[in-house]
């Protein structure tokens, strides 16, 4: 295990039945309470992708805004929400995934990127997966390139990762 696996593991906070019962939730905010962890986070994901090897952070909702914002300021780059449905102002791109029980909606503003900017798409936790595969595909319908996608948290009894195959997901655990 890395040292900021390590570090990332030490902050994970296990809720048991949240926030429906039989559901283990993996709690971050400690985390990104903690400044010197939150610091070790970002540089770490900017040095994994170099410096110069994206243009734009996309973060997802809720808990990617918190990563995109301190991946742009270290780096340099603009952050871009993407969004739960109805929430974003102006025209955008929306796309449906599957939950559970149910649908959910995603939508990214049309005119978010310059076409061909490399975007680094980021988000707390990887589970299923349909939240990041719908993020990535609005990313590209906005004219982004996907240049790596990039969770906090791996959750490898999900086929997230398979989900998202041929992409490459870079994650700071995998449990
Ligand atoms: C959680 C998490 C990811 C997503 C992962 O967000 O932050 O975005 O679920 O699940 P998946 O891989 O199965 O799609 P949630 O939907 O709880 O939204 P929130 O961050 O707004 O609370």
């Amino acid at each position: 295990m890395t040292d900021l696996a390590k570090l990332v593991a030490s902050h994970v906070v296990d809720v048991p039945d949240f926030p429906k019962p039989g559901i283990l939730f993996k709690d971050l905010t400690p985390l990104f309470a903690d400044g010197m962890a939150f610091r070790e986070m970002v540089d770490g994901i900017v040095d994994h992708y170099g410096r110069e090897g994206f243009d734009a952070v996309a973060g997802i909702e809720a808990r990617g805004f918190l990563l995109a914002a301190g991946i742009a300021y270290a780096a340099g780059v603009g952050a871009v929400p993407v969004r739960k449905a109805g929430k974003l102002p102006r025209e955008t791109y929306t796309a449906s995934y599957e939950l559970e029980y149910g649908e959910a909606a995603l939508e990214i503003h049309r005119d978010a990127f310059r076409p061909g900017q490399r975007v680094l798409v980021v988000d707390d936790v990887l589970a299923t997966g349909g939240t990041a595969a719908t993020s990535l595909d609005l990313v590209e319908r906005a004219g982004g390139v996907v240049t790596g996608f990039t969770v906090v948290l791996e959750l490898s009894f999900l086929p997230g990762r398979e989900r998202l195959a041929p992409r490459d997901v870079h994650a700071l655990l995998t449990v």
